[in-house]
């Protein structure tokens, strides 16, 4: 399934002028249960290098960059639910190659209650080349993204290229909007045992996970997680990833969860963001830790300050906890007594 019933609409609001808008909105929903006509006739308008003009007279129109990601539409399409969705995670060497971060989490696809069928959903990101290989030989959707800096080594927190990564990422979460398709974001230090969309809801513009949560979805007071959370494709979504990355000119340098945290309330009060956040009981943190095994969705192993090689361990554990807890009888999973104890190799 692919994301342009969608697409239409937001190519003509954001490539082209006012003008032109209107007709190809029109054009649009007169072809709005026939992709590929719509498609035919969109043709109609002659788009090079991002300028547009009609067939029957030049319209000229502010001038746009082609997108770095273009090579990523057709995969896009590939990847996308029947609901244009699309899950996304990324990578570089450290966290890609044999036995590391990406091993364990897509085997948490398989340890976990009927979620393997997500597998087909997934479009893993690679920061750089040797990561891209390495995911082609474990996974079936894998883009990588150019950026022109080496990542091959494990990235520490918040060091230079850690930073460069993630807001090349809003960047390409942006363009997945803008071509039509819906998004989860996982980290992938995020092990996954139950279907999280459960917790998603068709309200939201967007919906993330916690690093503290109060007891209110709708509080702002709420800490977001940017490491796990979910984004509708509308306009004002791909507003609020523009502004969000143009947020970060405004502020001292950072990643895009700090940023994020600065700019919420702006993104509620001026664009007005639907923004929801989940309880840690169903998306789980190590900062926050769950401990309700019949509730969990997902496990963050974030706040580990000592790295990957904590990370890794401290993962495993909770998958073979899992393990023993999925082979318990239905009656003695509603008792609610089976959990798993803390990590204990992370220092939070
Ligand atoms: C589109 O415009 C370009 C540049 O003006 C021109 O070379 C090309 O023939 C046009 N294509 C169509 C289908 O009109
Ligand atoms: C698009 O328009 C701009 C501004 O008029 C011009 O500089 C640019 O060369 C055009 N690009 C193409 C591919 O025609
Ligand atoms: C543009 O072309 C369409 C289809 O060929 C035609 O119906 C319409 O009258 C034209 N408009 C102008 C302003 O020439
Ligand atoms: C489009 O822009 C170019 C250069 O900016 C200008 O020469 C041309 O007259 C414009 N055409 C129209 C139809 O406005
Ligand atoms: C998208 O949002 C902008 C800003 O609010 C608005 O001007 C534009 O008309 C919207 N486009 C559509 C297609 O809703
Ligand atoms: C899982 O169950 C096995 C068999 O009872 C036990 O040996 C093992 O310690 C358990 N592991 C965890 C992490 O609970």
């Amino acid at each position: 399934m692919d994301c342009d019933r969608n697409s239409l609409r937001m190519i003509a609001s954001f490539i082209l002028g006012v003008g032109v808008t209107l007709t190809l909105v029109v054009l649009y929903q007169a072809a709005n249960f026939d992709d590929q006509k719509s498609l035919e006739k969109l043709s109609f308008a002659n788009v090079t290098g991002g300028n547009v003009s009609l067939a029957n007279g030049s319209v000229n129109v502010t001038h746009q960059e082609p997108s770095p990601f273009q090579d990523l539409a057709p995969l896009l399409r590939e990847v996308a639910d029947d609901d244009g969705t699309i899950i996304m995670t990324s990578v570089n060497w450290a966290w890609a190659q044999q036995d590391s971060l990406l091993d364990l989490f897509l085997q948490s696809f398989q340890t976990g209650e009927n979620i393997d069928h997500f597998l087909k959903h997934l479009l893993v990101v690679a920061f750089d080349g040797l990561a891209f290989e390495r995911c082609k030989v474990v996974h079936k959707y894998c883009y990588q993204l150019k950026v022109d800096m080496d990542f091959t080594g494990q990235q520490g927190f918040l060091t230079k290229g850690y930073i460069e990564l993630v807001w090349a990422k809003v960047e390409l979460q942006r363009y997945i909007l803008e071509q039509g398709c819906n998004f989860l974001f996982t980290d992938v230090d995020i092990i996954w045992f139950r279907n999280p969309f459960k917790h998603i809801t068709v309200y939201a513009d967007m919906t993330t996970s916690s690093d503290g949560y109060i007891g209110d979805p709708d509080d702002i007071n709420n800490s977001p997680n940017t490491g796990f959370f979910y984004v509708k494709s509308s306009n004002i979504t791909v507003q609020m990833m523009r502004y969000w990355h143009d947020a970060r000119k405004r502020f001292p340098p950072h990643h895009e969860q700090a940023i994020f945290i600065n700019i919420k309330q702006e993104l509620v009060n001026s664009l007005g963001i639907k923004l929801q956040f989940v309880d840690t009981k169903y998306f789980g943190t190590f900062g926050q830790f769950s401990t309700d095994l019949n509730k969990i969705c997902t496990m963050h192993a974030n706040a580990c300050v000592n790295g990957l090689g904590a990370k890794l361990p401290d993962l495993k554990g909770l998958i073979a906890y899992w393990k023993n807890y999925t082979a318990l009888p239905i009656e003695e999973k509603k008792k609610g007594l089976f959990t798993w104890s803390k990590p204990t190799n992370c220092r939070l």
